[in-house]
């Protein structure tokens, strides 16, 4: 006991001597130091580094410039990434902003639109007769691309709209499960969607190749102006561009996508950036790093979708409440023989041309 109440009041004193010295004098390692004190902006320390090089050294580290990493992690090599800032505020600003505006404005304009045009009736009535429009694998397909573009809007609205929306009125432990939930669901979904997108391009691609009637079609504002319902085949001029928008925005998104679940493998910004340069002689930036690259991907990503999703309820709005007999053809598969008439006169003479054929091989010989 003895010699532990020595050996602490040793170390008292101690500690008093060492902090009396730091305090009211210099201190044996501070006056040791003075040799080494800058001089004429040289770099604290002594450093054998060199004062001149450090400058420099420190530029290129502001700028973002990448050094080399020896782990896996290639994108730790950027010590400050400057355009993160910038991708920060354009996530939390314009793109919820924008997005919102975009939303909400077409709900008004389809709102307006129904307000005034109400539904679009069958002009004759339903006939009774029906016909066969889609198969079932057109259905399925489309009904898959349907399906899993509704879950990927709603995870992925979450994630702009979300924190603003819903935790305030589910609180935070609720939205935290759901947002994780909907991550995941996000992640997997996605190869659905882009299945579905496959398949619905190989089986109506050959319906949406533009030709002369869609000219027509477009002039006639789809038949909003000078009366009646333009001919057509299959897919009108409208669906058509429904159907490019789908393939082309769904197919980029769906590439953005990859590139967000495999970060830092991909160099599809700069690869586009350096396309578009040589052929529209644009002057994007093509030397992006990592990080970079995944922060267009992620502001693409969302600007694509909430196009898309902007397009897609204009066209959930004209396939249900906006016009009757439409529904029938993705549900049953079978229209009314006069909806089919009003709205796609040519295909339903493409389709009695080809029955009549088919009954005259059938047709025994006389
Ligand atoms: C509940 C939602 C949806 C409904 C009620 C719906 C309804 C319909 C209907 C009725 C048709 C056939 C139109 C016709 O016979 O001419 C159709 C076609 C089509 N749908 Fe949908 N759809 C929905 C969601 C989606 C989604 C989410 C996508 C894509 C992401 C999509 C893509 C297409 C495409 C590309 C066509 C062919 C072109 C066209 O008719 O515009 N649909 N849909």
């Amino acid at each position: 006991m003895m010699l532990v109440r020595s050996f602490l009041s040793v170390a008292f004193a101690l500690m008093f001597l060492v902090s009396a010295g730091l305090s009211f004098g210099e201190p044996a390692f501070a006056q040791s130091n003075n040799a080494n004190k800058p001089v004429e902006g040289s770099v604290p320390g002594g450093t054998t580094s060199g004062s001149s090089s450090d400058a420099e050294l420190w530029r290129q580290i502001r700028s973002g410039d990448a050094g080399n990493v020896v782990g896996q992690n290639k994108s730790g090599g950027v010590m400050i990434q400057s355009q993160g800032e910038e991708w920060r505020q354009i996530r939390n600003g314009p793109l919820p902003m924008y997005s919102a505006w975009a939303i909400l404005g077409i709900l008004f304009l389809l709102s307006v639109f129904f307000a005034f045009r109400g539904r679009m009736k069958i002009a004759h009535g339903r006939s009774g007769k029906v016909i066969t429009r889609f198969t079932l694998l057109e259905r399925g397909s489309h009904w898959l691309l349907a399906s899993s573009f509704i879950i990927l809007a709603l995870s992925g609205l979450n994630l702009i709209f979300g924190k603003t929306l819903l935790l305030p009125i589910i609180g935070a432990s609720a939205f935290s499960g759901l947002t994780i939930f909907g991550k995941f669901v996000h992640n997997y979904v996605g190869f659905a969607f882009m299945i579905a997108l496959v398949m619905v391009a190989v089986l109506w691609i050959i319906h949406n190749i533009p030709n002369r009637h869609d000219l027509v079609w477009l002039l006639r504002g789809g038949g909003m102006l000078g009366g009646g319902h333009p001919p057509a085949k299959k897919f009108n001029a409208g669906q058509k561009i429904i159907f490019w928008i789908v393939i082309l925005c769904g197919a980029s998104i769906s590439m953005s996508g990859w590139a967000l679940l495999n970060p830092f493998t991909t160099t599809m910004m700069a690869d586009t950036a350096a396309l578009s340069n040589s052929i529209f002689g644009t002057e994007f930036a093509t030397n992006l790093g990592p990080i970079q690259e995944q922060q267009l991907q992620t502001l693409w990503h969302s600007v694509m979708a909430v196009f898309m999703i902007v397009v897609i309820i204009a066209h959930i709005y004209i396939g249900s409440v906006g016009m009757e007999g439409a529904l029938d053809a993705m549900t049953s598969g079978e229209v009314d023989q006069n909806w089919a008439m009003e709205h796609h006169s040519l295909w339903v003479e493409e389709m009695d041309e080809a029955s009549q054929n088919s009954n005259a091989k059938a047709a025994p010989a006389e």
